[in-house]
C-alpha cells in the first residue's frame, strides 16, 4: 500500500511521486491549506493538502488526530523559512494529490506529546496508544537490535540456541512460583520456571556443550523499578569450563553488544570481592561511576561516650561506617535532614555528621551534633577519611547489614543528586561470594543451591559459613546485569549442599531428583551465566524503569491493565481443574469480591 515511510522521505526524492500510509499525529488549518503531520514506525513528515485539489482537501479536511490515512502525493522542498533543521524530515514536504481514510479513530485519550499529563495507568490502559509515541518505539527497537547482537555473538561462538518448557516443575530461584493448575492431573500443578536454569544443566548432560536462550521468567516476588514478575533473561551454559571461560565469553558478548549498538567501547571491567565491595561500597553491586566510598571506624568508636556509636562498635555484628563527600559542607540542614529521612527507609534510626569548615581550627572548626563525643578521636578520624575544609563526613552505626544498606543508598543517591560521576559505563565483575548466608534461622543459598564451593567437601561440611562459592555477577552503574556460576557436576556435593541447606533426601528427590539422577550418569564440569535482558535494554536506552522497555509490562501490583488480566474464570473451568475457591465466586460484574485473585 505504500511506498515509503514518512520518516524516510528526504530531499533526495524531491519531485518524486510517493506513497505514505500512517496516522496523524496533528492536523493544523492554516488559511485555507491543510497541513498534516503524518507519522509512522519511523518518523513524521509534513503533508501539504490545498484546496485545489478539491477532493482532497475535502477529506482531509475531515480527518482527525490519530485518523489512518494513505496519501498519494509528490515531495517537494519546504518554501524558504518554512524549514525545519531539527527534524529529519524537515526540508520536504508532500503535496498531496490524494488523501484517503483507511480508517477513523475515536478521540484518543490522551495527546502522544503530552503522556507527561496522565499517569502511567491510563498509558498502561492504552498501551496501543503509549506505544505510538517515538520514544516507545524507539526503545523497542533498540531492544531488538540488542537481541540481534546478542544472538549473532553468541551463534558465532557456537551456542546453539534451544528452547526449554514453560509448563515445568518448581526451579528454585528464591521466589514464589506461579503455579498452573493441571487438568489431566487432578490436585497437581505445573510452575512456570523461574529460569531455566535445571533443564540447561541437564542439556550440559546431553552433551549440547553451549547452550543459550532469550528466555522468559516468572517470578512471584515483591516489584520494584528493575523487577517484573514476567521478565526475559539471556541465558547461557557451557561444558568444560572455569569461571574465567564465562566471564570473558559474557564480556565479549556485553562488550560487542555496547560497540554495535551504542557505539560504545566500554572500559576496563574490573574484578571485586565481594566482601570488598560491601566493605567499601555496602552493596554487591556497588556504581563504580560514583567516588564515594565507605571507610571503617569501629575501631575508633569502641571508647566514645556516645552509645549509638560505641554498641555497635563493639557487637560482633555491628558496623559504624563513615562516608565522607567532598564539598558537602554547603549542604542545608534541610537537605541533611532529607537524607535522614532516607536512610530511615533502609532502617536507619538517624544519619550523625561532621562538617568541616575549617580543620585548622580544631574542634572550633567543626559543626555537628556528635563532635562533643568524638574529642579523643577526631583528629585520627578526620586523617582517616582524608578530610579537607568544605567536606561533610556521614555516619551509620547500627547492625553491619543495616548500616551497609543505608549509607550504601545514600552514597548512590549522593552520587546522584550531587552529580557526581566520573564516567559513563563502569562496568565490575563481583566475585567471591559466599556460599550461603543466615537468615536467622538456617541457611540459604546466596546464588542458587546449584553453585559450586571453592573448597573441598570436608571444608564446606566444616565451616559452611566461611566458604566461597564459584559465583560471578556483573555489575553496571550499580544494577546487577547478570549472574552465574560454575554448577556442582557431582552428585554427592549436590546431595551435602543440598543437606545444608535443610532438604533432605526425600525432598531433594521429590523437587530434583531428575537433576541427581542425571548427574549420575556423566555430567561434564560446566557453569553459566544469566543476564537480565530488560535491565540491559533500561540501561542502554536511558530508561527509568524496566516497563519502559517491556512492550506489555505488569503493574506494581502484577496486573496488566490493558487485558484486565488476571481475571475471572467460569465456574466450569474450576470445575475442570477439580479446583474449589475459598471464597464463593459471586454475581459476574463483582470482581473485587472475587477469591483466587
Ligand atoms: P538470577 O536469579 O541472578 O540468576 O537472575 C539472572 C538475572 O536476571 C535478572 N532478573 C530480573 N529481571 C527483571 N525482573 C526480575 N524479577 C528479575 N529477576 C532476575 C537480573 C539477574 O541478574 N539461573 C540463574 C543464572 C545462572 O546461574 O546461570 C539465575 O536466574 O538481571
Ligand atoms: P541523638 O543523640 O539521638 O540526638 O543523635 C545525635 C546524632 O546522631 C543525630 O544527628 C542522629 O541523626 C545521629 N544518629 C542517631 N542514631 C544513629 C545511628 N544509628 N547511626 C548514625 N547516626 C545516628
Amino acid at each position: 500500500m505504500r511506498s515509503h515511510y514518512c520518516g524516510q522521505l528526504n530531499e533526495t526524492m524531491v519531485d518524486q511521486t510517493i506513497t505514505l500510509c500512517g496516522w496523524v499525529h496533528r492536523r493544523r488549518d492554516h488559511g485555507g491549506v491543510i497541513f498534516l503531520d503524518m507519522r509512522d514506525r519511523e518518523g513524521v513528515a509534513q503533508v501539504v493538502v490545498d484546496p485545489d485539489t478539491a477532493e482532497a482537501f475535502a477529506t482531509a479536511d475531515r480527518a482527525r488526530s490519530e485518523y489512518v490515512l494513505r496519501i498519494q502525493g509528490r515531495v517537494r522542498l519546504r518554501p524558504e523559512g518554512t524549514q525545519n533543521p531539527g527534524m529529519p524530515t524537515g526540508l520536504i514536504e508532500v503535496l498531496a494529490k490524494d488523501v484517503e481514510v483507511l480508517n477513523s479513530a475515536a478521540t484518543p485519550p490522551f495527546q502522544l506529546d503530552e503522556h507527561g499529563k496522565v499517569g502511567e495507568e491510563i498509558r498502561l490502559k492504552h498501551r496501543y496508544i503509549d506505544l505510538r509515541r517515538p520514544e516507545m518505539i524507539d526503545k523497542l527497537r533498540l531492544r531488538s537490535r540488542i537481541s540481534h547482537s546478542v544472538r549473532g555473538y553468541l551463534e558465532a561462538e557456537g551456542f546453539l540456541d534451544i528452547e526449554t518448557p514453560i509448563l515445568t516443575r518448581a526451579t528454585p530461584e528464591g521466589a514464589r512460583d506461579y503455579l498452573v493448575p493441571s487438568r489431566t492431573h487432578a490436585g497437581s500443578f505445573f510452575a512456570l520456571p523461574q529460569s531455566p536454569q535445571l533443564f540447561k544443566q541437564i542439556l550440559m548432560v546431553s552433551g549440547f556443550d553451549r547452550y543459550y536462550q532469550i528466555a522468559k521468567c516468572f517470578r512471584d516476588e515483591d516489584l520494584r523499578a528493575d523487577r517484573q514478575p514476567e521478565f526475559t533473561q539471556i541465558d547461557i551454559e557451557a561444558s568444560f569450563v572455569e569461571e574465567q571461560d564465562i566471564m570473558s565469553i559474557t564480556e565479549g558478548m556485553i562488550r560487542q553488544l555496547f560497540s554495535d549498538v551504542l557505539n560504545v567501547d566500554l572500559p576496563e571491567f574490573g574484578r571485586m570481592p565481594y566482601s570488598e565491595a560491601m566493605n567499601r561500597f555496602g552493596s554487591d553491586k556497588p556504581d563504580m561511576r560514583i567516588p564515594l566510598e565507605l571507610t571503617d571506624v569501629d575501631d575508633l568508636m569502641k571508647g566514645v561516650d556516645f552509645k549509638v556509636f560505641s554498641g555497635p562498635a563493639n557487637a560482633e555484628d555491628g558496623r559504624v561506617a563513615a562516608l565522607k563527600v567532598k564539598g558537602g559542607a554547603s549542604l542545608s540542614r534541610k537537605e541533611i535532614d532529607e537524607y535522614t529521612k532516607f536512610v530511615g527507609i533502609y532502617g536507619a534510626r538517624g544519619l550523625a555528621w561532621i562538617k568541616v569548615n575549617d580543620r585548622s581550627a580544631g574542634l572550633e572548626g567543626l559543626q555537628s551534633p556528635i563532635v562533643k563525643f568524638m574529642e579523643g578521636v577526631i583528629e585520627e578520624l578526620l586523617d582517616r577519611v582524608g578530610a579537607e575544609d568544605g567536606d561533610i563526613i556521614f555516619f551509620g552505626a547500627d547492625k553491619a547489614n543495616i548500616v551497609n544498606e543505608a549509607i550504601g543508598a545514600l552514597r548512590v543517591k549522593l552520587g546522584e543528586d550531587l552529580n557526581l560521576y566520573t564516567a559513563e559505563w563502569a562496568p565490575l565483575w563481583v566475585v567471591d561470594f559466599p556460599m550461603f548466608e543466615h537468615d536467622g534461622t538456617r541457611l540459604q543459598a546466596l546464588h542458587h543451591p546449584f553453585t559450586a564451593p571453592s573448597c573441598d567437601l570436608e571444608t564446606l561440611k566444616a565451616n559452611p559459613e566461611a566458604a566461597l562459592s564459584r559465583a560471578y555477577d556483573m555489575v553496571l552503574n550499580g544494577t546487577e546485569l547478570g549472574g552465574g556460576s560454575i554448577r556442582i557436576h557431582d552428585q554427592a556435593m549436590q546431595q551435602s549442599v543440598l543437606e545444608l541447606l535443610g532438604i533432605g533426601e526425600e525432598e531433594a528427590n521429590e523437587k530434583f531428583g531428575f537433576l541427581l539422577d542425571a548427574l549420575q550418569y556423566g555430567a561434564p564440569p560446566h557453569g553459566g551465566l544469566a543476564f537480565g535482558l530488560d535491565r540491559l535494554v533500561m540501561l542502554m536506552s536511558g530508561a527509568r524503569t524496566i516497563r519502559e522497555v517491556i512492550a506489555f509490562p505488569k503493574t506494581q501490583s502484577a496486573a496488566c491493565l490493558m487485558t484486565d488480566a488476571p481475571g475471572d474464570v467460569r465456574p466450569e473451568q474450576l470445575k475442570e481443574l477439580n479446583i474449589r475457591l475459598r471464597q464463593k465466586v459471586k454475581a459476574e460484574g463483582d470482581k473485587e469480591e472475587t477469591a483466587g485473585h
